[in-house]
Protein backbone atom coordinates (compact mmCIF):
# COMPACT_ATOMS: atom_id res chain seq x y z
CA UNK A 1 0.00 0.00 0.00
CA UNK A 2 0.75 3.26 -0.60
CA UNK A 3 -0.41 7.07 -0.25
CA UNK A 4 -0.94 7.45 -3.74
CA UNK A 5 -4.07 7.65 -5.96
CA UNK A 6 -5.50 4.15 -6.71
CA UNK A 7 -3.92 2.41 -8.92
CA UNK A 8 -5.92 2.18 -11.88
CA UNK A 9 -5.33 -1.12 -12.97
CA UNK A 10 -7.41 -2.11 -10.34
CA UNK A 11 -10.80 -0.99 -11.82
CA UNK A 12 -12.97 -1.76 -14.22
CA UNK A 13 -11.45 -1.78 -18.41
CA UNK A 14 -13.97 1.62 -19.04
CA UNK A 15 -13.11 3.29 -15.70
CA UNK A 16 -11.95 6.89 -15.79
CA UNK A 17 -11.51 9.94 -13.78
CA UNK A 18 -13.64 13.37 -15.36
CA UNK A 19 -12.87 16.17 -13.50
CA UNK A 20 -11.49 13.96 -10.09
CA UNK A 21 -15.22 11.87 -10.53
CA UNK A 22 -15.33 7.91 -10.77
CA UNK A 23 -16.93 7.36 -14.16
CA UNK A 24 -17.59 3.81 -14.99
CA UNK A 25 -19.76 2.72 -18.11
CA UNK A 26 -19.70 5.93 -18.91
CA UNK A 27 -21.56 6.65 -15.61
CA UNK A 28 -19.95 8.40 -12.44
CA UNK A 29 -20.62 6.55 -9.32
CA UNK A 30 -22.16 9.08 -7.13
CA UNK A 31 -24.82 9.43 -9.34
CA UNK A 32 -24.86 5.45 -9.77
CA UNK A 33 -25.38 5.50 -5.74
CA UNK A 34 -27.53 8.77 -5.65
CA UNK A 35 -30.45 6.64 -7.64
CA UNK A 36 -29.63 2.77 -6.28
CA UNK A 37 -28.53 3.89 -2.95
CA UNK A 38 -25.56 1.53 -1.08
CA UNK A 39 -24.01 -0.96 -0.57
CA UNK A 40 -24.43 -1.29 -4.28
CA UNK A 41 -22.30 -3.53 -6.51
CA UNK A 42 -21.69 -2.05 -10.09
CA UNK A 43 -20.45 -3.96 -12.34
CA UNK A 44 -18.44 -2.60 -15.76
CA UNK A 45 -20.70 -4.50 -18.91
CA UNK A 46 -18.31 -4.13 -21.35
CA UNK A 47 -15.24 -5.37 -19.39
CA UNK A 48 -17.64 -8.43 -18.38
CA UNK A 49 -18.31 -9.22 -21.93
CA UNK A 50 -14.58 -8.45 -22.96
CA UNK A 51 -13.53 -10.83 -20.58
CA UNK A 52 -15.62 -13.70 -21.60
CA UNK A 53 -15.27 -12.78 -25.54
CA UNK A 54 -11.54 -13.14 -24.35
CA UNK A 55 -12.16 -16.66 -22.74
CA UNK A 56 -13.48 -17.92 -25.84
CA UNK A 57 -10.95 -16.62 -28.39
CA UNK A 58 -8.16 -18.25 -25.91
CA UNK A 59 -9.84 -21.61 -25.50
CA UNK A 60 -12.28 -21.89 -28.42
CA UNK A 61 -16.09 -23.59 -27.66
CA UNK A 62 -16.97 -25.25 -24.91
CA UNK A 63 -14.90 -22.69 -22.94
CA UNK A 64 -17.23 -22.46 -18.96
CA UNK A 65 -18.13 -19.30 -17.60
CA UNK A 66 -17.90 -20.79 -13.62
CA UNK A 67 -20.94 -18.75 -12.23
CA UNK A 68 -19.92 -19.49 -8.61
CA UNK A 69 -17.71 -16.51 -9.09
CA UNK A 70 -20.94 -14.06 -9.41
CA UNK A 71 -24.75 -15.14 -10.63
CA UNK A 72 -27.64 -13.24 -11.77
CA UNK A 73 -29.35 -13.84 -14.85
CA UNK A 74 -27.65 -10.48 -16.56
CA UNK A 75 -24.51 -12.19 -15.56
CA UNK A 76 -25.34 -15.59 -17.31
CA UNK A 77 -26.66 -13.67 -20.65
CA UNK A 78 -23.70 -11.90 -21.20
CA UNK A 79 -21.27 -15.10 -20.78
CA UNK A 80 -23.95 -17.02 -22.86
CA UNK A 81 -24.32 -14.16 -25.67
CA UNK A 82 -20.38 -14.13 -25.51
CA UNK A 83 -20.36 -17.28 -26.90
CA UNK A 84 -19.08 -19.31 -23.19
CA UNK A 85 -21.10 -22.40 -21.98
CA UNK A 86 -21.67 -21.88 -18.07
CA UNK A 87 -20.58 -24.33 -14.87
CA UNK A 88 -22.90 -24.47 -12.38
CA UNK A 89 -22.15 -26.18 -9.28
CA UNK A 90 -25.68 -26.98 -7.71
CA UNK A 91 -29.26 -27.02 -9.07
CA UNK A 92 -29.68 -23.40 -7.58
CA UNK A 93 -27.20 -22.13 -9.88
CA UNK A 94 -28.51 -24.46 -13.12
CA UNK A 95 -31.80 -22.56 -12.17
CA UNK A 96 -30.63 -19.01 -12.46
CA UNK A 97 -28.49 -20.02 -15.99
CA UNK A 98 -31.97 -21.81 -17.22
CA UNK A 99 -34.00 -18.26 -15.87
CA UNK A 100 -31.74 -16.45 -18.07
CA UNK A 101 -32.23 -18.44 -21.31
CA UNK A 102 -29.03 -20.52 -21.50
CA UNK A 103 -29.89 -24.20 -22.67
CA UNK A 104 -29.08 -26.71 -20.37
CA UNK A 105 -26.99 -27.74 -23.65
CA UNK A 106 -24.55 -25.15 -22.96
CA UNK A 107 -24.37 -25.77 -18.91
CA UNK A 108 -21.64 -28.04 -17.60
CA UNK A 109 -22.67 -29.92 -14.32
CA UNK A 110 -20.31 -29.89 -11.35
CA UNK A 111 -20.12 -30.95 -7.43
CA UNK A 112 -18.90 -33.36 -5.36
CA UNK A 113 -22.63 -34.44 -4.07
CA UNK A 114 -25.28 -34.16 -6.43
CA UNK A 115 -28.40 -35.49 -5.86
CA UNK A 116 -30.42 -38.16 -7.45
CA UNK A 117 -33.11 -35.44 -8.38
CA UNK A 118 -30.54 -32.96 -9.17
CA UNK A 119 -28.94 -35.35 -11.79
CA UNK A 120 -32.25 -35.95 -12.82
CA UNK A 121 -32.92 -32.42 -13.98
CA UNK A 122 -29.68 -31.92 -15.65
CA UNK A 123 -30.47 -35.14 -17.54
CA UNK A 124 -33.56 -33.73 -18.73
CA UNK A 125 -32.48 -30.14 -19.46
CA UNK A 126 -29.99 -32.36 -22.08
CA UNK A 127 -27.02 -30.72 -20.01
CA UNK A 128 -23.80 -30.61 -21.82
CA UNK A 129 -21.77 -32.31 -19.70
CA UNK A 130 -21.53 -33.47 -15.63
CA UNK A 131 -18.37 -34.06 -14.42
CA UNK A 132 -18.60 -36.89 -12.33
CA UNK A 133 -17.13 -36.48 -8.79
CA UNK A 134 -17.61 -39.74 -7.14
CA UNK A 135 -18.66 -43.81 -7.41
CA UNK A 136 -21.72 -43.03 -5.79
CA UNK A 137 -22.38 -40.30 -8.14
CA UNK A 138 -21.87 -43.21 -11.40
CA UNK A 139 -24.09 -45.22 -9.46
CA UNK A 140 -26.70 -42.75 -9.07
CA UNK A 141 -26.48 -42.02 -13.12
CA UNK A 142 -26.80 -45.44 -13.75
CA UNK A 143 -30.10 -45.90 -11.93
CA UNK A 144 -31.45 -42.73 -13.55
CA UNK A 145 -30.44 -44.22 -17.14
CA UNK A 146 -31.41 -47.53 -15.94
CA UNK A 147 -35.26 -45.91 -15.48
CA UNK A 148 -35.15 -44.48 -18.99
CA UNK A 149 -32.96 -41.14 -19.30
CA UNK A 150 -30.82 -41.07 -22.17
CA UNK A 151 -26.79 -41.93 -20.45
CA UNK A 152 -25.22 -37.76 -20.30
CA UNK A 153 -21.84 -36.78 -21.85
CA UNK A 154 -19.96 -37.22 -18.84
CA UNK A 155 -15.81 -35.79 -17.90
CA UNK A 156 -14.36 -37.63 -15.03
CA UNK A 157 -12.99 -35.19 -11.99
CA UNK A 158 -9.55 -36.28 -11.48
CA UNK A 159 -7.63 -35.01 -8.05
CA UNK A 160 -4.15 -34.31 -9.72
CA UNK A 161 -2.52 -34.39 -5.57
CA UNK A 162 -1.02 -31.31 -6.62
CA UNK A 163 -0.54 -28.31 -3.58
CA UNK A 164 -1.43 -24.76 -5.80
CA UNK A 165 -0.20 -21.75 -4.42
CA UNK A 166 -2.74 -19.80 -2.64
CA UNK A 167 -5.06 -20.03 0.00
CA UNK A 168 -5.57 -23.73 1.93
CA UNK A 169 -9.56 -23.23 1.40
CA UNK A 170 -8.78 -22.47 -2.16
CA UNK A 171 -7.07 -25.25 -2.96
CA UNK A 172 -8.69 -28.21 -4.20
CA UNK A 173 -6.18 -30.41 -6.47
CA UNK A 174 -4.47 -31.83 -3.19
CA UNK A 175 -3.98 -35.15 -1.42
CA UNK A 176 -6.35 -34.43 1.18
CA UNK A 177 -9.24 -32.97 -0.92
CA UNK A 178 -13.32 -34.19 -0.89
CA UNK A 179 -13.15 -33.27 -4.78
CA UNK A 180 -12.53 -35.75 -7.49
CA UNK A 181 -10.98 -39.24 -8.02
CA UNK A 182 -7.30 -39.65 -6.48
CA UNK A 183 -4.70 -40.72 -8.76
CA UNK A 184 -3.45 -42.36 -6.28
CA UNK A 185 -3.99 -46.78 -5.57
CA UNK A 186 -5.46 -46.71 -8.73
CA UNK A 187 -8.73 -45.35 -8.42
CA UNK A 188 -9.00 -42.81 -10.79
CA UNK A 189 -7.85 -45.82 -12.95
CA UNK A 190 -10.96 -47.96 -12.02
CA UNK A 191 -13.10 -44.60 -12.45
CA UNK A 192 -11.87 -44.48 -15.91
CA UNK A 193 -12.57 -48.00 -16.77
CA UNK A 194 -16.30 -48.11 -15.36
CA UNK A 195 -16.43 -44.39 -17.32
CA UNK A 196 -15.07 -45.42 -20.38
CA UNK A 197 -17.51 -49.26 -20.36
CA UNK A 198 -20.22 -47.91 -19.04
CA UNK A 199 -23.37 -47.81 -21.02
CA UNK A 200 -24.86 -45.22 -18.65
CA UNK A 201 -22.38 -42.49 -19.30
CA UNK A 202 -21.12 -41.10 -22.82
CA UNK A 203 -17.20 -40.49 -21.32
CA UNK A 204 -15.85 -37.27 -22.91
CA UNK A 205 -12.76 -36.87 -21.17
CA UNK A 206 -10.87 -35.80 -17.76
CA UNK A 207 -10.88 -32.75 -15.66
CA UNK A 208 -8.22 -31.33 -12.99
CA UNK A 209 -9.42 -28.57 -11.16
CA UNK A 210 -6.66 -27.37 -9.06
CA UNK A 211 -7.57 -24.26 -7.35
CA UNK A 212 -8.78 -20.71 -7.33
CA UNK A 213 -6.69 -17.55 -6.89
CA UNK A 214 -3.71 -19.35 -8.33
CA UNK A 215 -0.81 -17.12 -9.67
CA UNK A 216 1.63 -19.70 -10.32
CA UNK A 217 1.26 -21.31 -13.33
CA UNK A 218 3.73 -24.32 -13.08
CA UNK A 219 1.02 -25.52 -10.55
CA UNK A 220 -0.91 -26.48 -14.10
CA UNK A 221 2.32 -27.69 -15.43
CA UNK A 222 2.47 -30.26 -13.06
CA UNK A 223 -1.37 -31.23 -12.34
CA UNK A 224 -0.95 -31.57 -16.71
CA UNK A 225 1.50 -33.92 -16.02
CA UNK A 226 0.05 -35.98 -13.59
CA UNK A 227 -3.02 -36.06 -15.16
CA UNK A 228 -1.73 -36.65 -18.76
CA UNK A 229 -1.16 -40.31 -18.90
CA UNK A 230 -4.52 -41.09 -17.95
CA UNK A 231 -6.19 -38.43 -20.58
CA UNK A 232 -4.33 -40.18 -23.42
CA UNK A 233 -4.70 -43.89 -22.27
CA UNK A 234 -8.00 -43.46 -22.21
CA UNK A 235 -8.58 -41.74 -26.03
CA UNK A 236 -10.25 -38.73 -23.94
CA UNK A 237 -11.58 -35.90 -26.94
CA UNK A 238 -11.36 -33.80 -23.70
CA UNK A 239 -9.48 -32.31 -21.18
CA UNK A 240 -10.36 -29.47 -18.96
CA UNK A 241 -8.20 -27.57 -16.76
CA UNK A 242 -11.14 -26.36 -14.30
CA UNK A 243 -10.57 -22.21 -13.81
CA UNK A 244 -8.46 -20.68 -10.89
CA UNK A 245 -6.38 -17.98 -12.39
CA UNK A 246 -5.40 -15.43 -9.71
CA UNK A 247 -6.22 -11.84 -10.23
CA UNK A 248 -4.66 -8.77 -8.80
CA UNK A 249 -6.84 -7.47 -6.15
CA UNK A 250 -4.33 -4.39 -4.42
CA UNK A 251 -1.13 -2.24 -5.58
CA UNK A 252 1.52 -4.01 -6.65
CA UNK A 253 0.27 -7.37 -7.68
CA UNK A 254 0.54 -8.86 -10.93
CA UNK A 255 -1.75 -11.39 -12.75
CA UNK A 256 -1.30 -12.92 -16.06
CA UNK A 257 -4.50 -12.02 -18.32
CA UNK A 258 -6.98 -15.23 -19.28
CA UNK A 259 -4.86 -15.02 -22.45
CA UNK A 260 -1.65 -15.63 -21.50
CA UNK A 261 -2.95 -18.03 -19.06
CA UNK A 262 -4.46 -19.92 -21.79
CA UNK A 263 -1.08 -20.06 -23.79
CA UNK A 264 0.81 -21.34 -20.88
CA UNK A 265 -1.83 -24.25 -20.48
CA UNK A 266 -1.72 -25.21 -23.76
CA UNK A 267 2.14 -25.43 -24.12
CA UNK A 268 1.60 -27.36 -21.18
CA UNK A 269 -0.65 -29.40 -22.65
CA UNK A 270 1.15 -30.29 -25.78
CA UNK A 271 4.75 -30.96 -23.94
CA UNK A 272 2.81 -33.72 -22.01
CA UNK A 273 1.65 -35.57 -25.65
CA UNK A 274 -2.16 -34.61 -24.87
CA UNK A 275 -4.02 -34.08 -27.87
CA UNK A 276 -7.98 -33.86 -26.38
CA UNK A 277 -9.35 -30.64 -26.66
CA UNK A 278 -8.50 -28.62 -24.07
CA UNK A 279 -11.35 -26.68 -21.90
CA UNK A 280 -11.23 -24.42 -18.87
CA UNK A 281 -13.44 -22.71 -16.43
CA UNK A 282 -12.73 -19.55 -15.63
CA UNK A 283 -14.99 -17.87 -13.10
CA UNK A 284 -12.83 -15.12 -11.00
CA UNK A 285 -10.51 -13.88 -13.70
CA UNK A 286 -14.02 -13.18 -15.84
CA UNK A 287 -16.04 -10.87 -12.62
CA UNK A 288 -13.62 -9.50 -10.28
CA UNK A 289 -11.86 -6.59 -11.39
CA UNK A 290 -15.47 -6.08 -13.64
CA UNK A 291 -17.27 -4.25 -10.57
CA UNK A 292 -16.48 -1.80 -7.83
CA UNK A 293 -18.75 -1.97 -4.45
CA UNK A 294 -19.89 1.42 -3.61
CA UNK A 295 -21.01 2.06 -0.03
CA UNK A 296 -21.56 5.30 2.48
CA UNK A 297 -19.32 6.29 5.24
CA UNK A 298 -21.56 6.46 8.23
CA UNK A 299 -18.75 6.77 11.53
CA UNK A 300 -15.51 7.60 11.25
CA UNK A 301 -14.27 6.84 15.18
CA UNK A 302 -10.63 7.83 15.71
CA UNK A 303 -8.91 5.56 18.77
CA UNK A 304 -5.98 7.34 19.63
CA UNK A 305 -2.59 6.03 19.32
CA UNK A 306 -4.34 2.42 17.68
CA UNK A 307 -5.97 3.94 14.37
CA UNK A 308 -8.92 5.27 12.99
CA UNK A 309 -11.50 3.43 11.98
CA UNK A 310 -13.59 4.31 9.02
CA UNK A 311 -16.79 2.48 9.08
CA UNK A 312 -19.62 1.48 6.26
CA UNK A 313 -22.99 0.43 5.55
CA UNK A 314 -22.52 -3.17 5.11
CA UNK A 315 -19.34 -5.49 5.68
CA UNK A 316 -19.21 -9.29 5.93
CA UNK A 317 -22.61 -10.03 4.61
CA UNK A 318 -21.58 -8.81 1.29
CA UNK A 319 -18.17 -9.44 1.09
CA UNK A 320 -16.84 -12.28 3.92
CA UNK A 321 -13.54 -12.78 1.97
CA UNK A 322 -11.35 -10.64 3.93
CA UNK A 323 -12.14 -12.59 6.86
CA UNK A 324 -12.44 -16.06 5.62
CA UNK A 325 -9.06 -15.46 3.49
CA UNK A 326 -7.08 -12.95 4.97
CA UNK A 327 -7.92 -11.38 1.52
CA UNK A 328 -6.84 -7.34 0.94
CA UNK A 329 -8.61 -5.03 -1.11
CA UNK A 330 -8.03 -1.20 -1.66
CA UNK A 331 -10.23 1.95 -0.79
CA UNK A 332 -11.36 4.69 -2.91
CA UNK A 333 -13.48 7.89 -2.71
CA UNK A 334 -15.25 8.32 -6.18
CA UNK A 335 -15.70 11.88 -5.45
CA UNK A 336 -11.76 12.22 -5.37
CA UNK A 337 -10.23 9.40 -7.43
CA UNK A 338 -7.28 11.19 -8.52
CA UNK A 339 -6.15 12.18 -5.27
CA UNK A 340 -3.07 10.92 -3.09
CA UNK A 341 -4.28 8.39 -0.15
CA UNK A 342 -2.01 9.65 3.53
CA UNK A 343 -4.42 8.64 5.41
CA UNK A 344 -3.95 5.14 6.88
CA UNK A 345 -7.57 3.67 8.44
CA UNK A 346 -9.37 0.47 8.97
CA UNK A 347 -12.44 -0.07 6.36
CA UNK A 348 -15.07 -1.93 8.60
CA UNK A 349 -18.92 -2.66 8.30
CA UNK A 350 -21.73 -2.38 10.43
CA UNK A 351 -22.08 -6.37 11.85
CA UNK A 352 -21.59 -7.13 15.49
CA UNK A 353 -17.74 -8.68 15.48
CA UNK A 354 -14.82 -7.46 15.30
CA UNK A 355 -13.60 -9.62 12.39
CA UNK A 356 -16.23 -7.50 10.51
CA UNK A 357 -13.22 -5.88 8.24
CA UNK A 358 -13.68 -4.91 4.65
CA UNK A 359 -10.10 -3.40 4.59
CA UNK A 360 -7.57 -4.02 7.16
CA UNK A 361 -5.03 -1.09 6.36
CA UNK A 362 -6.83 1.45 3.66
CA UNK A 363 -5.35 4.16 2.38
CA UNK A 364 -7.66 7.06 1.92
CA UNK A 365 -7.57 11.20 0.85
CA UNK A 366 -6.99 13.00 4.16
CA UNK A 367 -10.29 15.23 3.84
CA UNK A 368 -12.62 11.92 4.10
CA UNK A 369 -15.97 12.46 5.78
CA UNK A 370 -19.07 10.94 7.20
CA UNK A 371 -22.13 10.83 4.39
CA UNK A 372 -18.99 10.18 1.70
CA UNK A 373 -19.07 7.25 -0.71
CA UNK A 374 -16.12 5.19 -0.84
CA UNK A 375 -15.87 2.04 -3.52
CA UNK A 376 -13.65 -1.13 -2.78
CA UNK A 377 -12.23 -1.84 -6.29
CA UNK A 378 -11.80 -5.80 -7.79
CA UNK A 379 -15.01 -6.93 -5.41
CA UNK A 380 -17.06 -8.44 -8.95
CA UNK A 381 -16.08 -12.45 -7.92
CA UNK A 382 -17.03 -14.33 -4.54
CA UNK A 383 -18.98 -11.36 -2.90
CA UNK A 384 -22.49 -10.66 -4.26
CA UNK A 385 -22.60 -14.29 -4.77
CA UNK A 386 -21.29 -15.10 -1.04
CA UNK A 387 -23.17 -12.74 0.68
CA UNK A 388 -25.68 -13.64 3.48
CA UNK A 389 -28.24 -11.71 5.48
CA UNK A 390 -26.19 -12.17 8.69
CA UNK A 391 -27.52 -9.84 11.28
CA UNK A 392 -30.74 -9.41 9.13
CA UNK A 393 -28.68 -7.44 6.80
CA UNK A 394 -30.43 -6.90 3.64
CA UNK A 395 -28.00 -7.69 0.62
CA UNK A 396 -27.21 -4.98 -1.73
CA UNK A 397 -28.07 -4.21 -5.57
CA UNK A 398 -26.86 -4.95 -8.53
CA UNK A 399 -26.13 -2.56 -11.16
CA UNK A 400 -24.65 -3.13 -14.69
CA UNK A 401 -23.24 0.33 -16.42
CA UNK A 402 -22.49 0.56 -19.92
CA UNK A 403 -22.64 3.27 -22.00
CA UNK A 404 -23.69 5.69 -20.15
CA UNK A 405 -26.67 3.92 -18.81
CA UNK A 406 -27.19 2.13 -15.44
CA UNK A 407 -29.44 -0.81 -15.02
CA UNK A 408 -30.77 -2.58 -12.20
CA UNK A 409 -30.05 -5.88 -12.59
CA UNK A 410 -30.53 -7.66 -9.03
CA UNK A 411 -33.10 -5.71 -6.76
CA UNK A 412 -31.76 -4.73 -3.18
CA UNK A 413 -33.41 -6.74 -0.88
CA UNK A 414 -36.35 -5.61 1.49
CA UNK A 415 -36.92 -5.55 4.99
CA UNK A 416 -39.69 -7.93 3.88
CA UNK A 417 -37.22 -10.19 2.20
CA UNK A 418 -36.13 -10.94 5.50
CA UNK A 419 -39.34 -12.14 6.25
CA UNK A 420 -40.76 -13.63 3.27
CA UNK A 421 -40.18 -17.55 4.61
CA UNK A 422 -40.42 -16.90 7.75
CA UNK A 423 -43.68 -18.60 8.84
CA UNK A 424 -43.57 -17.97 12.51
N1 LIG B 1 -14.05 -24.87 -11.74
C1 LIG B 1 -14.21 -25.49 -10.56
C2 LIG B 1 -14.43 -26.93 -10.54
C3 LIG B 1 -14.15 -24.75 -9.37
O1 LIG B 1 -14.30 -25.38 -8.22
C4 LIG B 1 -13.92 -23.36 -9.42
C5 LIG B 1 -13.88 -22.57 -8.19
C6 LIG B 1 -13.78 -22.76 -10.68
C7 LIG B 1 -13.85 -23.55 -11.81
C8 LIG B 1 -13.55 -21.30 -10.83
O2 LIG B 1 -12.36 -20.87 -10.25
P1 LIG B 1 -11.87 -19.35 -10.44
O3 LIG B 1 -11.51 -19.14 -11.88
O4 LIG B 1 -13.00 -18.46 -10.04
O5 LIG B 1 -10.72 -19.23 -9.53
N2 LIG B 1 -14.88 -18.43 -2.56
C9 LIG B 1 -13.48 -18.42 -2.93
C10 LIG B 1 -13.24 -19.10 -4.26
C11 LIG B 1 -13.70 -20.52 -4.30
C12 LIG B 1 -13.51 -21.14 -5.66
C13 LIG B 1 -14.26 -22.40 -5.79
N3 LIG B 1 -14.12 -23.06 -7.04
C14 LIG B 1 -12.96 -16.99 -2.94
O6 LIG B 1 -13.72 -16.07 -2.60
O7 LIG B 1 -11.79 -16.74 -3.23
Amino acid sequence: MSSKAIEWGLLPDTAESVDGRLVIGGCDVIDVVEEFGTPVFIYDEEHLRRRCREAVAAFGEGVAYASKAFLCKAMAKVAHEAGMHIDVATSGEMHVALAAGVPGGRLVFHGNNKSSDELATAIDVGINRIVVDSFDEMDRIDALVAAGRPAPHILLRINPGIEAHTHEYLQTGVPDSKFGFPLTDGIAAQAIDRAVTSVSMQYQGLHAHIGSQVFDVDSYGRAIEAVARFVKESNADEFSIGGGLGVAYVEGEEADSITTWADRIFNAVTASGISARVLAEPGRSIVAQAAVTAYTIGTIKVVPNVRTYVAVDGGISENPRPVLYGSGYEAMLPRSSDSDRPLRARIVGKHCESGDIIVREADLPADVKVGDTLCTPVTGAYGHSMASNYNKVARPAVVFVCDGEARLVVERETMDDLLAKDVG
